[in-house]
């Protein structure tokens, strides 16, 4: 066949979501513009409640963004200015920069091979202003919990787990959100549950950090006049809450596709060129990106958009790299972060692609390593 006949496959596919959902989703939307009642209404509620019954956890707290979620968890954790947090170089700038916005300073750790946090470096960048650690289970993939939150309880430091990209997850039989003093989820329009816009929540088990953060988004409003501190606006928008109500119904079906494409690509791609992260016994990675590790990196990304497949890479700069950050981190080193970064491809692996679309990028990855050997 011809290139030019060979149809595209997108990296994401949120059109098609829309055209599936469109009959039911558009109904949810219209109940809430007819309701009239458009900040924090019943869906925010409504929303708070199913996802502490799928979470299995105390609270949650619906807010605006997962970059707030992460901002309103150090808040209520009472960092600030002078205060060190520890996260990793490899996430997207969101997790560092909620740090920056308290006034704490972002420290960085290296990663192990599979991006996630190495939890044998966290002593070496403990001190006395160290107060928490932000663990990113990037790509849906969960980082170590258990060892980092021995080392946690040793120096006295609280975790928040930056669970943007986990929603679903699961490390050692217990979800994404389970572990942390809190957890920050991002419902943003590529998450796995996502929204049609901004959206975030934060879930904890412990009664201070929801009463903080509840009144926190909505400007410290204790009732209509009365507030009881200073506050901000981060409100989870009630017509992105009913999109999520609605979406949480059919997220199980989403994160089972999105594994099934996982095995897929696992089964049909030449192992010698690539490297991927190994299941683990009773964890559950639910792939919000799919990422594979190659050489000839940038030149295989090429080769597959020549062939009609869009990639991504998340992402191509670490934190600490970036240029406004370079300055002030200069001697930082973090080597798996850095080789990883020139390394890494995120394969499509929405829930919309077919089979034999799956197949066909594994056949051109084969093809391309099989040319070049
Ligand atoms: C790891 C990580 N943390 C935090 C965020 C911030 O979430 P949001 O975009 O909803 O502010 C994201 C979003 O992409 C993310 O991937």
């Amino acid at each position: 066949m011809k290139k030019h006949n060979i149809l595209k496959i997108p990296y994401v596919n949120l059109s098609k979501q829309f055209e599936d959902e469109k009959k039911e989703l558009l109904n949810e939307i219209e109940k809430v513009l007819s309701s009239g009642n458009y900040i924090l209404s019943d869906e925010v509620e409504k929303f708070e409640k199913n996802i502490c019954k799928y979470l299995k956890v105390k609270f949650c707290i619906g807010v605006n963004s997962g970059t707030d979620a992460l901002i309103l968890s150090l808040l209520a954790l009472n960092i600030g200015p002078g205060d060190e947090v520890i996260t990793q170089a490899n996430s997207y700038i969101a997790s560092a920069a909620a740090i920056n916005a308290v006034g704490a300073k972002p420290v960085f750790v290296d990663v192990l091979d599979d991006q996630t946090m190495d939890s044998t470096k966290l002593k070496s960048v403990i001190n006395s202003r160290t107060k928490a650690i932000i663990p990113v289970h990037l790509t849906g993939r969960m980082c170590e919990m258990d060892k980092i939150n021995i080392i946690a309880k040793k120096f006295n430091l609280k975790v928040i787990e930056d669970s943007a990209q986990s929603f679903g997850s699961k490390y050692n039989n217990k979800n994404s959100g389970y572990y942390g003093d809190c957890a920050a989820f991002s419902t943003h329009p590529l998450k796995n549950l996502n929204a049609s816009g901004d959206g975030g929540f934060i879930v904890t088990n412990k009664k201070e950090i929801h009463n903080f953060v509840k009144l926190k988004r909505n400007h410290g409003h204790l009732n209509r006049n009365r507030v009881k501190f200073w506050g901000m606006v981060s409100r989870l928008d009630s017509i992105q809450a009913a999109i999520l109500n609605f979406r949480l119904k059919r997220v199980k079906k989403v994160l089972s596709k999105r594994m099934e494409n996982a095995k897929l690509y696992i089964k049909n791609i030449d192992k010698q060129n690539i490297y991927y992260p190994d299941f683990r016994k009773n964890c559950m990675d639910t792939y919000h990106l799919f990422v594979i590790q190659v050489k000839k990196r940038n030149q295989l990304k090429k080769y597959l958009l020549d062939n009609k497949i869009e990639t991504n890479i998340h992402y191509p700069i670490p934190i600490h790299k970036q240029n406004f950050f370079i300055k002030k981190f200069k001697n930082l080193s973090l080597p798996n972060t850095e080789s990883q970064a020139k390394k890494i491809l995120s394969l499509p692996i929405n829930q919309y692609l077919e089979k034999s679309q799956i197949l066909r990028i594994c056949n051109n990855i084969n093809n391309f390593y099989n040319n070049y050997r």
